[in-house]
């Protein structure tokens, strides 16, 4: 089997981890310090704040901006359920306007439809590792007023122009074991504003300023020194990480496309992608069904996945949900998600199971 994520850790971070494990300071401490200097690194931002994963770096993102219930969020119907549990968590209404089925990302000119007296936060998803359309995201916002958290989850280093993402109001990362970079669990919020950043630190630690003094009702979401120490030595990698990945990419995008019913993804102009997902689209003209081609790629030891079988919302727990607001639902996004169909482009292929990827899809779209 060719898996779709391989997870390897090597004798650096072994160092690290061993280091925190001898101090025995092993809670939240010097090593998150570090982790965190790296978040900035890589984004640009004023400042950093680690918690405990990906999900609750949006839940305290979300909480930062100091919501009123019945405040809306609007995002993307297109994502991992973390995106909207979290604003689900963080006490606020969730809206979806619709992606573009070029980048799976939220496509700017479906949000005004979407938009409400209520609505005070933008939440794109870079998904599969590709900047959303941030400039046109980042002007809605501006005229009305509204807050911007990027989930960045699957997209450390992603430019969108010069500007990594994470710095259009507040980014959130995830750094749980299958992503790019990783710490096993692990999270950060990137923002360059100074006050949210102290209220997510506050956030983070029970509200708590000094010792016993609480400022705010606040968690315990802390990243832990040993899982930082996994991570650190990641970020010097990242460049090289991307690297292999785009490598991987653009070679099943030069022998996969032109097949019958299978769209290859595209890195829209402009914009960079981290790769974390290399996603297909088999589409209508397919003479073989999307989840028929799924159970090929598998029965020919490919580790292909679906990368997500619905549009978020699409669950009973959500449509029945008070704070879920659906509308008209997304079209788009309910029509790909019965499309997308991922393959292993993780670092690690080697270039013979690149090919057998290659040859595995070309087998699977036959009639
Ligand atoms: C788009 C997206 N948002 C949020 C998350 C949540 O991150 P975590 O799993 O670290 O809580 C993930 C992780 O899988 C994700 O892919």
């Amino acid at each position: 089997m060719i898996p779709i994520t391989v997870v390897k850790v090597g004798a650096e971070e072994e160092a690290l981890v061993l280091q925190v494990l001898r101090s025995g300071m092993l809670a939240q401490g010097a090593m998150v310090q570090r982790f965190e200097e790296h978040c900035r690194e890589m984004t640009g931002a004023a400042h950093a704040v680690a918690v405990n994963n990906g999900t609750t770096a949006l839940v305290v993102a979300l909480e930062a901006l100091q919501l009123q219930p019945g405040d809306e969020v609007v995002t993307s119907p297109f994502t991992f359920v973390a995106t909207l549990n979290a604003i689900l968590e963080a006490g606020a209404t969730a809206r979806f306007a619709d992606i573009s089925d070029t980048d799976f990302n939220l496509d700017p000119s479906t949000l005004p439809t979407v938009l409400t007296d209520r609505t005070k936060v933008l939440m794109p998803v870079h998904l599969y590792g590709q900047a959303a359309d941030m400039a046109p995201i980042a002007a809605v916002a501006d005229q009305r007023g509204l807050a911007i958290v990027e989930d960045a989850a699957q997209a450390h280093g992603a430019h969108y122009g010069d500007r990594p993402v994470g710095t259009y109001g507040q980014a959130t990362f995830s750094f749980y074991a299958t992503k790019n970079l990783h710490s096993g669990e692990g999270g950060a919020v990137t923002t360059n504003d100074d006050v949210l950043a102290d209220r997510l630190r506050l956030l983070r630690s029970h509200g708590m300023r000094a010792r016993y003094q609480y400022e705010l009702a606040g968690h315990n979401y802390r990243l832990s020194d040993l899982a930082a120490a996994v991570a650190i030595p990641q970020f010097d990698r990242l460049p090289s990480i991307i690297d292999a990945r785009t490598v991987n990419a653009e070679y099943f995008n030069h022998h996969l496309s032109g097949l019958d019913g299978v769209t290859t993804p595209v890195t829209v102009a402009g914009r960079t992608h981290a790769w974390h997902q290399y996603t297909l689209r088999i589409t209508a003209d397919s003479p073989v069904r999307r989840d028929e081609v799924l159970k090929r790629l598998n029965a020919a030891g490919i580790g292909a996945g679906i990368y997500y079988p619905k549009a978020v919302y699409d669950y009973e727990c959500y449509r029945s949900h008070p704070a879920v607001r659906i509308g008209a639902g997304s079209p788009v996004a309910e029509c790909v998600a019965g499309e997308v169909i991922s393959l292993p482009v993780h670092q690690h292929l080697t270039e013979g199971e690149r090919d057998r990827v290659v040859s595995s899809v070309h087998a699977a779209v036959r009639a």
